[in-house]
């Protein structure tokens, strides 16, 4: 396993990082929790020591499991437990809300959770409109303070946005969407980051499976899962993501001896060299080729064939908006 230090921060995290969105069921079609606690296990025998979890994850499930996990081992101080704050869900609807208020309430209801008595790296999920967001950094510096978190990163935050949040938190980390099909962060929120020693944490690291090579044109998904709905993962766009991904297959096959899976998550790591590449999983085997990305690079001639690839077939790429929640509704 290839390891960072946490941007002003002594905090040492693996390149690759366990996301348990899954694992509390909400939006992919429910989750075993047996299995659940096995994945973390597993990741933790694959060096894996960050683990990205948040309380919309299940409403509160995924972060459960994570306790579960993390309380029954002998190496607490060693791992990162990142998990965020910023959303609620009345009556099962998710919004945004950053107050301060909210946020204090939060990182109790998250500690409790966890099973801990600190967090390791605290996000503000999404940006909120309806709160300055000079308040919200306010209230991560206050917890930094009171030593209930170690770290403070956002996510899906513009730069601009991370400007304003820096001139009243030291900002440490951003969480940015990033695969080889949704690259919308390219121009702005990489050179922004890189510029202001933030690390990221790369999220949808497999395009929601995508990008594994195990799904084809009738892949079906059950209920609430959220493939149902990924614009990307319906027809006709659905076929022409499939296509490309066997193309990357048998050129990871060609070129490295790796698959498209292997050849996606290092494409990450080496696009983005100090940074963290968030992998999604809930069963253990779901891990089991983590050491087939460790070892080796992709070099800049294979950086642009990868890419003549994708945009040969894909002309207008789907982008992962449709997954932001709304605001506050006007009461
Ligand atoms: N900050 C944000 O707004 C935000 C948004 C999205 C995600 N995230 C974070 O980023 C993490 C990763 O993103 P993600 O979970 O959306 O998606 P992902 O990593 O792109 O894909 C995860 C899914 O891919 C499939 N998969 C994983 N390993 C596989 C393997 N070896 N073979 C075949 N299929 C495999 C699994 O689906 P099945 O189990 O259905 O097979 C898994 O649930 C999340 O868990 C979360 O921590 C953050």
């Amino acid at each position: 396993m290839e390891f960072i230090k946490i941007a002003g921060s002594d905090i040492k995290a693996s390149r690759i990082g366990l996301g348990t969105w899954a694992m509390g069921g909400w939006l992919w079609g429910g989750s075993d929790k047996k299995k659940c606690v096995k994945t973390l296990y597993k990741a933790f025998d694959e060096g894996i020591n960050l683990i990205d979890t948040a309380p919309v994850y299940g409403f509160g499930v995924s972060e459960e499991i994570v306790g579960e996990a993390i309380s029954e081992t002998s190496f607490r101080d060693d791992l990162v437990i990142a998990t965020k704050a910023g959303l609620e869900w009345p009556d099962n609807k998710v919004y945004r809300n950053s107050t301060k208020q909210r946020i204090l309430k939060e990182v109790d209801d998250s500690l409790r959770r966890l099973k801990t008595d600190y967090i390791d790296l605290y996000q503000i999920h999404w940006p909120d409109p309806l709160v300055p967001i000079e308040e919200t950094a306010e209230a991560m510096a206050y917890l930094i303070k009171e030593g209930k978190i170690r770290a403070v990163g956002v996510s899906n935050y513009s730069p601009r946005q991370m400007e304003i949040f820096s001139s009243v938190c030291k900002l440490q980390t951003d969480q940015p969407p990033y695969n080889l099909f949704e690259r919308g962060i390219d121009e702005d929120v990489i050179p922004y980051c890189n510029e202001n020693k933030i690390t990221m944490l790369l999220y949808g690291s497999l395009c929601r499976g995508l990008l594994s090579g195990k799904l084809s044109a009738d892949s079906e998904f059950k209920g609430d899962d959220i493939r149902n709905f990924d614009p990307k993962f319906q027809m006709p766009a659905f076929k022409k993501y499939i296509e490309v991904v066997d193309k990357l297959d048998q050129f990871a096959k060609e070129h490295f001896n790796k698959n498209v899976l292997h050849l996606s998550v290092r494409w990450m790591l080496d696009k983005c060299k100090n940074d963290i590449s968030l992998w999604g999983a809930r069963r253990p085997d779901q891990l089991d080729d983590v050491s087939k990305v460790m070892g080796w690079n992709i070099d800049d001639g294979s950086m642009a064939e990868i890419e003549n690839i994708v945009n040969e077939v894909i002309s207008e790429p789907i982008g992962p908006e449709f997954m932001a929640p709304g605001p506050r509704p006007n009461k």
